[in-house]
């Protein structure tokens, strides 16, 4: 094993999390935790993963539910088509996790980190992961300066992270530099004061620790600007299934006009998808803005502004994909955050 790899192995003795996926060999766990930690830190994931497992605590619960329960289980955590893709590849397992590295990457929602995650940790098969953290620590250990967002980088690390996996224990050397770089060598401020590996770190050597691991692209983010309606009486607001493909697909909302650009309340009333969608509710629209939220995504800005349109009647008919429901049951819908922060405040009227 090289010095490196030794030197990582001994850390990890000390300084493992204590994570529940870490206590057990079971595929349909592992696979789990790593889905839910694909875009999310071990510390806000871990309640989600104890949820889910209580209430999923096997291939077949998580096949037989229907997709809004597994949603709703998910609510909050983002990057929604994981849990779609999760729900699609228990469906497609016949109760049973695939055993062979090429069926598991057939998985729905796995790509080649997921799958080498699984099969070294569960199995022991060496497959070396390549995230962020190998990333971040391999470029700043040998000041590799490769940009990890092209093709010659990934080929490289990938070929650095395989030529250092312990083959004895790989599930646990990919676990010792994923929590390494999460814990010690991280993106700011990075602990090189009490670092195991300091005395042969290349990038400490020179002073480029911060510089590393080089980016070419920056990630865009465009903005979107959605006008959402809780349209009320005193007992039922109005829904709206996402079933474009889009963000937040399959999840619930309110009515929602989106615009090109953000418009104030004036300017709302005047717009055709407005007119749409209210002609139903007719002169008894009143108008009032309740909330503006900057909402940020990875990829994306949402301004979103949320007004309240109270009405009398419950017999107005608005266009199909809209539906009431009871007040009291708006819990009971998987909803965005962003949708889900604004009704627990204004759901239910004063
Ligand atoms: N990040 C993703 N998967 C992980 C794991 N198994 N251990 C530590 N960090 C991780």
């Amino acid at each position: 094993m090289s010095v490196f790899s030794e030197i990582l192995h001994n850390w990890y003795t000390t300084n493992a999390r204590d994570l529940p996926w870490r206590r057990t060999s079971d595929p349909y766990f592992i696979w789990l935790s790593e889905i839910i930690l694909q875009q999310t830190r071990v510390d806000q994931g871990l309640d989600y993963y104890l949820r889910f497992v209580n209430r999923f605590p096997d291939i077949r619960s998580l096949a037989q539910a229907n997709e809004d329960e597994v949603l709703h289980y998910w609510q909050g955590l983002g990057y929604y088509s994981r849990a779609r893709n999760l729900h699609e590849a228990a469906k497609s397992m016949n109760g049973c996790f695939p055993t062979i590295y090429n069926k598991v990457l057939e998985l729905k929602g796995v790509g080649p980190y997921t799958a080498a995650a699984i099969c070294s940790i569960a199995y022991g098969m060496p497959y070396a992961v390549v995230d962020g953290n190998v990333y971040r620590v391999l470029s700043r250990y040998f000041d590799i300066k490769t940009p990890i967002d092209s093709t010659e980088g990934k080929r490289e690390f990938a070929e650095w992270a395989q030529s250092l996996l312990d083959k004895d224990h790989p599930g646990e050397y990919n676990q010792a530099i994923m929590d390494f770089g999460a814990i010690q060598c991280t993106p700011a401020m990075p602990r090189c004061h009490d670092c195991p590996l300091s005395n042969s770190c290349l990038a400490l050597a020179k002073n480029k620790v911060n510089q590393l691991p080089v980016k070419n692209h920056k990630t865009k983010t465009s903005a979107r600007y959605f006008n959402y309606l809780l349209i009320r009486t005193s007992k039922t607001l109005w829904l709206h299934k996402r079933t474009d493909k889009d963000i937040w697909h399959n999840l619930y909302e309110l009515p929602l006009i989106e615009t090109p650009q953000q418009l104030d309340a004036l300017q709302l009333l005047e717009d055709e998808s407005f007119h749409l969608l209210t002609t139903a509710i007719g002169s008894q629209v009143q108008l009032s803005h309740i909330e503006k939220v900057k909402h940020v995504l990875s990829h994306r800005i949402i301004y979103a502004d949320f007004y309240l349109l109270e009405i009398k009647e419950t017999t107005i008919q608005l266009p199909v994909h809209y539906f009431p429901i009871p007040i009291a049951e708006w819990r009971n819908y998987a909803m965005p955050q962003l949708v889900y922060r604004f009704l627990e405040k204004n759901a239910v009227p004063k």
